[in-house]
């Protein structure tokens, strides 16, 4: 399993990974994001920032952030139905804090299902700590949201840039 995680990369999605990205999106979510939401964000959106971890050519993780000034919040973060379990959501959801890091956040917040309690144990072993509860937040099942926060984000990399665009083909 580690063999495996050593063997995928983290990059910025590109307009090339939207359709992955897309069927990454409705697998993990009851209401999912359309691909035009998604081309918005890369193309329109001058505040997200979007990560894949793509593995032997695949699209196996992807996961989005706002930043406005120093607050970061996550979008939406997924892992593919099979890989899930393996250590893509660690990876992708770490580096995601970096970048968000890197690009001059300094805390990150983010929603969750109340009853998502696989997320909840990722998010509390990177740091994160319950805030406060959006009551009936999702509208398909009326479950509240807790509003999840991190405020020790590792240092900015030193040297950072961002060399690659969602232009890239
Ligand atoms: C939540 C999600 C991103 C986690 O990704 P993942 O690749 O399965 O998780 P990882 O293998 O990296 O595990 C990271 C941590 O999550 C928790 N976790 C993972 N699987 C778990 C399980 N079956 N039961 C309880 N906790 C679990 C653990 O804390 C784990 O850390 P550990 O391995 O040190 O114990 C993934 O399950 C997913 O895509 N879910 C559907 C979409 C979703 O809910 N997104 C989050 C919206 S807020």
């Amino acid at each position: 399993m580690k063999n495996e995680l050593d063997k995928a990369a983290v990059r910025r999605m590109t307009l090339k990974d939207v359709q992955d990205v897309y069927l990454l999106e409705v697998e993990a979510f009851v209401l999912p994001w359309s691909e035009n939401d998604f081309i918005y964000e890369l193309t329109q959106n001058k505040v997200a920032r979007y990560l894949v971890v793509e593995e032997a050519g695949e699209v196996v993780a992807f996961a989005g952030v706002h930043i406005i000034w120093e607050q970061a919040h996550v979008t939406n973060i997924a892992v593919k139905k099979q890989k899930k379990g393996r250590g893509y959501g660690r990876l992708i959801t770490k580096a995601l804090i970096q970048y968000a890091s890197n690009l001059g956040a300094e805390y990150i917040t983010l929603e969750v299902r109340e009853n998502n309690l696989i997320a909840q144990n990722l998010y509390k072993s990177l740091g994160f700590i319950k805030a406060s509860v959006r009551k009936r937040y999702y509208d398909d099942t009326g479950e509240d949201a807790w509003l999840m926060v991190c405020d020790k984000l590792s240092p900015a990399e030193p040297g950072f840039t961002e060399t690659e665009t969602i232009a890239e083909t």
